[in-house]
């Protein structure tokens, strides 16, 4: 028995290492079987014609989903034209490899156009515009996305428990309905709390209205809002939480919220996040973890401490275990899977990064050791 384990190790860590040898016994898709859990990551179609990044892709990921290709400056670039080449190519690649695809995003204030953004519209004609592209989007991939961020990111971390200002919000009357703010009324304890509450539910109208669209559009797609540092409790998931129960209780379409976990300095309070996944599970809605990384400080020529990459592996495997402790918590998706291709780089001007489960070479890292880990573990 021990000269088996001795093998496994050696093969692993051969892989692992790069050394040329075969392929470990169990990929990260492989032992997230037993678990029914989904184990995804963003992608990039430029990237596809890439031996390395496909294979590695298709051998480690049940899911994948489009980084940047389902967003509105790629794939409504004109009022009247919709561009689904470059989500097109990766709706085949995963149905070439058994994959599930997660839809990215149908509503956000970020990668919009500029004919949507620099010209000023009425409630009516942003109402329209918006219907028209969630219905042409979802409609194209009926069938084909199994679950969509519908809204992301509308909730403000400057002004906890508010809606951010986007063009959606501020512009009064999408979708508002007289009961949206009307049910926020009758909750509210006193007159402070009730104005507060129904202009919160009038703001919200828009993504309520936005997710009615998108279940018109594909009734069998799992409908998700996704939010970023909303992973833990506080003022932010606590905002989300009032929104989703309100629409369960109305029901109003939403199957899962999404919580991104994009971890900075190695701090993750595993226990906050665990609760939360609780609670909102306990709602009736699924958790998916859906843009997971772990960015590392780097030093002048862009390695990453040793120490800080064994700290990663064990945030990798405490946040994977969390989710596991959770049958409501379906999903696991990496931000991207190799350190070779990683937002993180541009967004922090090169001073961080190292943040994902394989490195720039596709060497697996602790950290592809700590997710499989813990996948393996299985639910708890
Ligand atoms: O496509 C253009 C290309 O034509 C141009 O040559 C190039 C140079 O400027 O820019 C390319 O667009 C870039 C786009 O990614 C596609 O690569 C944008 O500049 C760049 O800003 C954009 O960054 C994306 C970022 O969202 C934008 O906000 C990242 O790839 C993407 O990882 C990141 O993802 C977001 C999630 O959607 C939501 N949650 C946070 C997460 C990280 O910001």
């Amino acid at each position: 028995m021990k000269w088996r384990a001795l093998l496994f190790v050696s093969a692993t860590t051969a892989f692992c290492l790069g050394l040329g040898a075969a392929i470990p016994e169990q990929s990260l898709r492989e032992a997230a079987q037993g678990s029914a859990l989904l184990i995804g990551t963003a992608v990039r179609p430029a990237q596809l014609s890439e031996p390395a990044y496909a294979s590695t892709l298709a051998r480690e990921f049940n899911m994948l989903e489009p980084e940047d290709a389902l967003k509105w400056e790629v794939v409504h670039p004109e009022p009247q034209s919709f561009d689904f080449s470059q989500g097109d190519q990766i709706v085949d690649f995963a149905a070439r490899h058994d994959m599930k695809i997660r839809g990215h995003t149908l509503v956000w204030h970020r990668q919009n156009p500029k004919w949507l953004t620099e010209k000023k519209y009425t409630s009516a004609e942003l109402a329209e515009i918006l219907e028209k592209h969630i219905k042409t989007v979802v409609g194209h991939y009926r069938g084909k996305i199994f679950a969509w961020d519908v809204v992301n990111e509308a909730f403000d971390e400057l002004h906890p428990g508010t809606l951010r200002s986007t063009i959606w919000r501020d512009q009064p009357g999408i979708g508002t309905t007289e009961d949206t703010a009307a049910s926020y009324e009758l909750r509210a304890t006193d007159n402070s709390v009730r104005s507060k509450l129904a202009a919160r539910g009038s703001q919200q109208g828009y993504i309520e209205q936005c997710f009615r669209w998108t279940h018109q559009a594909d009734p069998q797609a799992l409908l998700f809002y996704n939010e970023a540092e909303a992973e833990v409790l506080n003022p932010k998931s606590d905002a989300i939480y009032a929104m989703v129960r309100d629409f369960r209780q109305r029901g109003v379409p939403i199957d899962g919220v999404g919580f991104q976990m994009h971890v900075a300095n190695l701090h993750a309070d595993v226990a906050s996040i665990s609760a939360n996944i609780k609670r909102f599970t306990a709602l009736g809605v699924q958790v998916h973890i859906t843009e997971m990384d772990v960015a590392l400080p780097l030093d002048a020529s862009a390695n990453p401490r040793a120490e800080d990459l064994q700290k990663q592996a064990d945030v990798y495997r405490q946040i994977a275990t969390a989710c596991l402790s959770h049958p409501g918590c379906t999903a696991i998706q990496t931000w991207g899977f190799t350190d070779k291709y990683s937002w993180i780089g541009s967004h922090s001007k090169q001073t961080q990064g190292a943040a994902l489960p394989f490195d720039r070479n596709y060497r697996c890292k602790p950290a592809y050791e700590g997710l499989r880990s813990a996948l393996e573990s299985g639910r708890r």
